[in-house]
Formats: C-alpha cells, sequence, structure tokens
C-alpha cells in the first residue's frame, strides 16, 4: 500500500506514523501551574536526540478545540518541566494522568503517584518512576496545531537498583521501560537480547 502524505488528512497520517514508528517511549511529563499545583501528563512523541547538549523532545498537540494542553501552557510560562521514565509499576498511572482532568487535579497524587522534589526546578518529579530528568525549555518550535518542545537536561536521578554498582550500566533486570505501540497497545522491554555487529564484516573495514 502507499500513502500519499501530501494529501492524506491528518488523523490517517496520525494513525499511521503512530502504528510504524512504535515503539515509542513515553515520558510521564511534569509541570507546575501558576497557582503551584502539580500537573502530569504522558507524552510519546518523545525521545533524546543530543547528548552535548543534552535535549530532549516533546510534541504536543493542541487539544480538538485548539486551546493548549495544560503542560504547555505550564512549560511556556516557567520553562520547566521534568520527564519521568516509566515501566510496568506505573503503567496504568501513566495512562490514567493522560486523562483530560481539569487543571485544579493533581494527576499524580490522584493516580496514587507521589511527589518528590527536584533539586534544579520547580516542578516535581514522580517518586516512583525508575529514573527522571530535570529540564530547563531549550526553544519551542510553533506549528498551528503542534509544539515541539525542546527542553535540556539539567539532573538526572536513577533508582540506584537500576544501575551497576559503578553507576556507569543499565541493568537490564532492573530497568524494563514501557512503550506504546499503536492506539492503547504497549509493550514492556523484558525480552532484551545483545546484538553485534559480525565479526567478519567489521574486520573487512578494519574497525
Ligand atoms: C501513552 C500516552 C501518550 C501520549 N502522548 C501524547 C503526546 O505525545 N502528545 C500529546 O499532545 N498528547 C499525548 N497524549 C495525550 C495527553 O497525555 C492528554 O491529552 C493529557 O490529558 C494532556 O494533559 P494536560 O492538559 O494536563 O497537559 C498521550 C496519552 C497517552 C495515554
Amino acid at each position: 500500500m502507499e500513502f500519499d502524505f501530501e494529501s492524506l488528512p491528518p488523523q490517517d497520517r496520525y494513525r499511521l506514523l503512530c502504528s510504524f514508528v512504535a515503539p515509542r517511549p513515553i515520558a510521564l511529563v511534569t509541570t507546575t501551574a501558576a497557582d503551584g499545583t502539580p500537573n502530569a501528563a504522558p507524552m510519546s512523541f518523545f525521545n533524546v536526540f543530543s547528548q552535548d547538549p543534552p535535549i530532549v523532545i516533546l510534541g504536543i498537540q493542541a487539544r480538538p478545540d485548539g486551546t493548549e494542553k495544560e503542560t504547555m501552557r505550564n512549560i511556556r510560562r516557567s520553562g520547566e518541566f521534568t520527564v519521568n521514565l516509566c515501566d510496568m509499576a506505573i503503567a496504568q498511572q501513566m495512562v490514567d494522568c493522560g486523562i483530560g482532568f481539569a487543571d485544579a487535579v493533581d494527576e499524580v497524587a490522584l493516580t496514587g503517584l507521589s511527589h518528590a522534589p527536584s533539586l534544579k526546578i520547580a516542578p516535581a518529579r514522580v517518586a516512583e518512576a525508575p529514573a527522571s530528568l530535570e529540564c530547563r525549555t531549550e526553544r519551542i518550535i510553533d506549528y498551528p496545531r503542534r509544539a515541539i518542545v525542546l527542553g535540556e537536561v539539567v539532573q538526572m536521578h536513577v533508582r540506584d537498583a537500576c544501575l551497576d554498582a559503578a553507576g556507569r550500566y543499565v541493568r537490564p533486570e532492573a530497568y524494563q521501560p514501557v512503550a506504546r505501540l499503536h492506539a492503547d497497545n504497549y509493550i514492556v522491554s523484558d525480552r532484551q537480547f545483545v546484538l553485534t555487529a559480525t565479526e567478519t564484516l567489521k574486520a573487512a573495514t578494519g574497525s
């Protein structure tokens, strides 16, 4: 099948892109409202794109009525957000944080998660997350119905068990992130394997 993205309606482009560019990691993004109310929402248009500078990117869609989601409003105002990585232990709470609650709702508390203070920014992180990134907005690219947020990671928290004793290598049996496939389908990283380049081909290049 062929799909001409220059004439395809946006909803069809969304369905195809999300079905095949998958699995996508999930950022449970926390921000703080002007009155101090914490906010949390999952975002799977998310990934890391650079370590120097350390940049993560979020793609935040406008609501169907054209208004901005609370996450985006809070990021625009404060320039700060946290990205909390998600494993099976918090997968249900992560999905529930995506329900369109009113601004006054603290999704972290409502879903039974808890806040842990961040070190460099105001928004609290999610205590139960295996890892969290404190981010400051590096830039925002605005499209009519979508904002692309580039965030610079200024601090990272990792649960001790997820790293080896030296703090260098991830322990795959302890860190098994959940990622989004299509629609309400998800996958957990519990069948990890090691794959290296073919030795004879490497040898042929002298590397
Ligand atoms: C797993 C998952 C991933 C999501 N990814 C995104 C995303 O990348 N961008 C987006 O705009 N909304 C995404 N959503 C929807 C938002 O989480 C949802 O609209 C939420 O209510 C926004 O909350 P807020 O108004 O507090 O920001 C996702 C929802 C789920 C469950």
